[in-house]
């Protein structure tokens, strides 16, 4: 069963030709309206149940047109509408929903949920993100990154902010597409260390670097993202602002890093918190691309679980 969970626990040899499908699949439907079908549909007669227990605008949208475009249906299920965590098990919710579905992609809080989902599930599961990962989103920034700068392998990608789940996901892509990566952020806010130790492994060079200018220094690709994640208290919300002001990323930052430098942000951003305008709206940026990305790279994940 090819369920797609996390990027480390899948091939990389996989992993490449999802990409490398993603970028041909865009390429053939380029300047066609957003609706129109491709010209293979290889999800014609699929149904996809696309389940969020937290809000979302690009993965809700991305997936639903994605599997449109390849000829295949989709059902939005929302958990708290569902009898997800309302007493049945997600066993058998995932044997359930097995009967009448081809493919489930879920967004949760909790990645024991996306495990046990996947365990019992007799049909392909998705990670949407969970409060640990998002596989999804970094393998559209792969994507984007490679179509504006060439291969990420042997790349320097630094991440500035909170090591949260989209944090994870880049450490796990470390390991598997060979680029280094650099943390810089507080101490209370690293990555977690089975992550760092996962990338180096790998044989990628990993850095904690505490000041950001020195952190960004030979950067090919600054990140960011939010300082509040979804599954984070909102009492935490002033606490975490104090901690990560000093790692906005901003013209100045940015100044630190490769001249050709590129900006992302998987998005929802907070303008002017983790990323000030001029950088999310000026020449290094590719956040638009990326969002987009994020339709095209999960159409090929969609291709390679369901093995069409
Ligand atoms: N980047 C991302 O996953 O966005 P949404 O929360 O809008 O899906
Ligand atoms: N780290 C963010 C990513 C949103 C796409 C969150 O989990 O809320």
């Amino acid at each position: 069963m090819s369920h797609f969970l996390d990027i480390h626990t899948t091939d990389p040899v996989a992993l490449r030709q999802m990409l490398d499908q993603a970028a041909a699949m865009k390429a053939a439907r380029a300047g066609r309206p957003r609706g129109a079908p491709d010209d293979e549909q290889p999800l014609s007669g699929r149904m996809v149940a696309l389940i969020f227990e937290k809000p979302s605008t690009r993965t809700r949208v991305s997936f639903d047109v994605g599997v449109r475009q390849m000829g295949g249906q989709t059902m939005l299920l929302s958990g708290a509408e569902m009898q997800l965590g309302h007493g049945e098990t997600i066993a058998d919710t995932a044997r359930v929903l097995s009967r009448y579905v081809d493919l489930i992609m879920i967004r949760t809080f909790d990645e024991s949920v996306l495990a046990e989902m996947a365990e019992y599930a007799d049909v392909p599961v998705i990670n949407g993100l969970t409060d640990r990962t998002h596989p999804c989103q970094i393998m559209a920034d792969i994507l984007t990154y490679e179509e504006h700068r060439g291969p990420i392998a042997g790349r320097k990608v630094v991440w500035s902010g909170d090591g949260n789940n989209v944090c994870a996901s880049w450490l796990h892509a470390a390991g598997q597409f060979g680029f280094d990566f650099t943390f810089t952020g507080p101490a209370s806010l690293d990555p977690e260390a089975e992550f760092v130790g996962l990338a180096r492994s790998a044989g990628s060079t990993v850095v904690i670097e505490r000041d950001p200018a020195r952190a960004v220094e030979g950067a090919d690709l600054v990140v960011t993202d939010t300082w509040v994640s979804m599954h984070d208290s909102q009492s935490a919300k002033e606490r975490r602002h104090n901690l990560l002001r000093g790692y906005q990323v901003n013209e100045e930052l940015m100044a630190h890093a490769k001249p050709d430098a590129l900006f992302m942000h998987c998005l929802p951003a907070h303008r002017e918190e983790e990323v000030t305008s001029a950088v999310m709206d000026g020449p290094q940026s590719v956040i638009w691309d990326e969002a987009e990305n994020r339709l095209h790279a999960q159409k090929a994940v969609m291709r390679w679980c369901l093995g069409v």
